[in-house]
């Protein structure tokens, strides 16, 4: 492929990936082994037959049986780790990953050995690989306001290690306002504020987010195309937009990336960045997301580095954290 070597030399950051959607297969047995959880399926080969999806609600039915292979502070800290020397070798300087505690708490798992094991190995990653790493907290929309306002109390005692909220799962019908007075409270808290909105949903959601939820960052945005006047506000307000191909592309979103909507957000000036979402669901890390836009939308070098460039300027990084990437 002719441009991966250069794509892999890019300084990258990654604004967009689960650490639930990075358990490798050979891992997902190795995690529900040691912690005797019965699993679906039988082989390893089983398992990647599965990953075949109609749509969200479809994955995210997968996704959750694949969660419960998590329990420990060491398998959090494992997983954590094995994404982390991943995206290392793919020039990733910096990542931002959210991962939600509602997919852990109703089995007894702490916060406390949630967020612990991560910032355990965001700590060495730092150390070793030179990796910065932050962690964003998803707040499931298809619970209630209250329980997520129950999880910002659970958080509470680690809010420094929490740089921001996010809001994700199933889209359609769990409309970003049903969290407005959360999103109003965490900014209170001094989080950094992005949702997943337009995945599935209407550009409707897009602008809500916005509007409603006062969100600095948009995850996904795909159908931001059904609007122009939102476009145009996206680049006017420097709203960036965290849009992941392949995930897309898996989960029947996109159809064809040949007319994939970010040659024409890039092109319009909004800040786009390219990320995995749940990589090892959806066929490929952040390189392999790059390449695809290659491939079907025949971007070149310099739209590759406006990206690059998009994904440091659109993080909720501070400028010592990523004075090595600008
Ligand atoms: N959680 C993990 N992946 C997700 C996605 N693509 N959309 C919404 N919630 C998610
Ligand atoms: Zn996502």
């Amino acid at each position: 492929f002719m441009l991966a070597e250069f794509i892999t030399a890019m300084p990258k950051a990654e604004l967009h990936v689960h650490l639930e959607g990075t358990i490798e297969v050979a891992d997902m047995f190795r995690y529900a082994q040691r912690n005797a959880v019965n699993l679906p399926w039988g082989t390893e080969d089983e398992l990647r037959a599965a990953y075949t999806y109609k749509n969200l609600g479809d994955f995210l039915a997968l996704f959750w049986q694949g969660c419960r292979v998590l329990t420990t502070r060491e398998d959090f800290y494992d997983l954590t780790l094995a994404y982390l020397q991943r995206a290392h070798a793919q020039g990733v300087v910096y990542a931002e990953m959210s991962y939600a505690p509602q997919n852990f708490l109703p089995r007894g798992i702490t916060v406390d050995h949630q967020i612990g094991g991560i910032s355990d190995a965001i700590a060495y990653a730092r150390e070793d690989l030179g990796t910065d790493a932050e962690i964003l907290v998803i707040v499931q929309r298809h619970r209630s306001e209250a329980e997520g306002l129950e999880l910002l109390d659970l958080i509470r005692p680690h809010r420094d290690s929490v740089l921001g909220i996010s809001l994700g799962g199933p889209e359609t019908n769990n409309p970003p306002a049903k969290f407005a007075r959360l999103y109003a409270r965490a900014r209170d808290e001094g989080y950094r504020l992005t949702a997943h909105a337009g995945e599935e949903a209407p550009a409707t959601y897009i602008a809500e987010a916005i509007n409603k939820c006062k969100v600095e960052r948009i995850d996904h945005g795909y159908t931001a195309f059904q609007d122009p006047l939102l476009v145009t506000r996206l680049v006017d307000e420097g709203i960036p937009l965290t849009m992941c191909p392949l995930s897309n592309q898996r989960l029947q979103i996109s159809d064809d990336l040949s007319t994939y909507p970010l040659a024409h957000y890039l092109q319009a000036g909004v800040s786009v960045s390219v990320n995995s979402d749940d990589p090892s669901y959806f066929g490929g890390y952040v390189n392999e997301n790059f390449e695809a836009l290659v491939t079907h939308l025949g971007i070149g070098k310099a739209e590759l580095l406006q990206l690059v460039r998009n994904s440091f300027t659109g993080s909720f990084a501070s400028s010592s954290q990523i004075g090595a990437g600008l």
